[in-house]
């Protein structure tokens, strides 16, 4: 069967490289000179050359994995670096949808955090056993022909927490919605009938009229939800009920850690019990992460200290809180999701997941080269 489909070969040929360094490109390998690869991913994007199915089947029987490798590159079922950053976990009838920023795209200079990258969109990947994860593309992909749009290119779409409520029967995503000065500091709301579907953009809010930056959202088991975020130029954490519908907030609302400067807030329930796991306020920078308990989710809340164990704990070894979820089918099982950012090259920045024991009410997150679902 004949098809216009591009080949590697001609990729290769209009490229003036060899099939074989086009398959290098294609899987992520490091010996290829940056000028080279670039050339080729441009040409794989102009060209729109897609692998056969036969060709990202091998690769998916190459990289099916079974543990967990903290700060490794972490590839897609294509053997694609996953692209979901700053991400969220959603469970749903046996399967786990990641969500993420997409920040595949070079990294640029900011003014004021020094280094960015065009916004991209927000990545959806899915799993049974949370090793091996597909890629679903986009759910949300930024805006290209409109710089006055809230999600174009040029602006800054990052965080993406994904809750489903009941009353509207949609799949509410939640975004920390910026310009390049972060002088916007929205939240950002999409909807969607189905877990990984394409996303409505509904548009930005300030939550009872404050600055919003970093954020994250939790869902209680009756539906009510709350949404942490960073406020007052991130030095307080606001954590501020949600309506019904999830779409705006209450009026009620609690002002947590006053100029303690948190980010990155990543809550969980535990008997009963709060847990919100941040960081402190460096940019792309690591610094110490800090849990803190509490019996409401609005407040008080206690700070604990420290959670990281082990070599580079005090920099959360080298990485930021992005979120944390329970692990279904385990008891008192949870794991920590974090983000070790690669500031000059943020496309390629890792991911760290580690499982979180308890000793008591104690929270301890030691690190591990490599792990799997049996240390639950
Ligand atoms: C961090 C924040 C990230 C990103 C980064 C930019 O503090 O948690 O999501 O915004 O700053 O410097």
């Amino acid at each position: 069967m004949s098809s216009n489909k591009p080949t590697i070969k001609d990729i290769a040929s209009a490229a003036g490289v060899s099939a074989q360094t086009v398959s290098r490109v294609l899987n992520h390998k490091p010996d290829v000179a940056p000028e080279t690869r670039q050339h080729v991913q441009q040409l794989i994007t102009d060209l729109d050359f897609s692998p056969s199915e036969a060709a990202r089947s091998l690769v998916r029987q190459r990289s099916k994995r079974n543990s967990f490798i903290p700060g490794k590159v972490w590839n897609d079922e294509d053997g694609n670096p996953i692209q979901a950053h700053g991400g969220c976990i959603l469970h749903e009838n046996g399967i786990y949808y990641w969500f993420g920023e997409n920040k595949d795209t070079p990294t640029k200079k900011n003014r004021l955090i020094g280094f960015n990258v065009d916004a991209v969109g927000v990545s959806c990947y899915t799993s049974t056993d949370l090793y091996n994860w597909k890629n679903l593309g986009l759910v949300l992909p930024a805006v290209k022909d409109n710089p006055a749009h809230e999600l174009h290119i040029n602006k800054i779409i990052e965080r993406p927490k994904v809750i489903y409520n009941a009353l509207t029967q949609k799949y509410v995503m939640f975004l920390h919605l910026d310009t390049e000065d972060y002088q916007f500091a929205r939240v950002g709301l999409a909807v969607c009938d189905q877990p990984a579907g394409q996303y409505e953009f509904l548009g930005s809010f300030s939550p009872n009229q404050a600055e919003s930056r970093d954020l994250t959202v939790f869902k209680e088991d009756d539906g009510k939800a709350y949404l942490l975020h960073s406020s007052e130029w991130n030095a307080t954490l606001y954590v501020a009920e949600l309506s019904a519908d999830y779409r705006k907030t209450t009026g009620v609302f609690t002002r947590n850690f006053v100029k303690a400067s948190r980010e990155a807030p990543a809550v969980f329930k535990r008997q009963g019990k709060y847990y919100c796991l941040s960081s402190g306020c460096t940019g792309w920078d690591p610094n110490t992460a800090e849990y803190a308990v509490a019996e409401n989710i609005l407040g008080p809340w206690k700070v604990i200290g420290n959670p990281c164990l082990g070599p580079n704990s005090n920099q959360t070894f080298f990485s930021q809180s992005a979120f944390v979820f329970p692990v279904s089918g385990y008891n008192d099982a949870y794991i920590a999701m974090f983000d070790q950012w690669k500031k000059e090259d943020i496309g390629s920045s890792r991911y760290l997941w580690l499982p979180i024991r308890f000793e008591g009410e104690q929270m301890v997150i030691e690190w591990l080269d490599e792990w799997d679902l049996s240390v639950f």
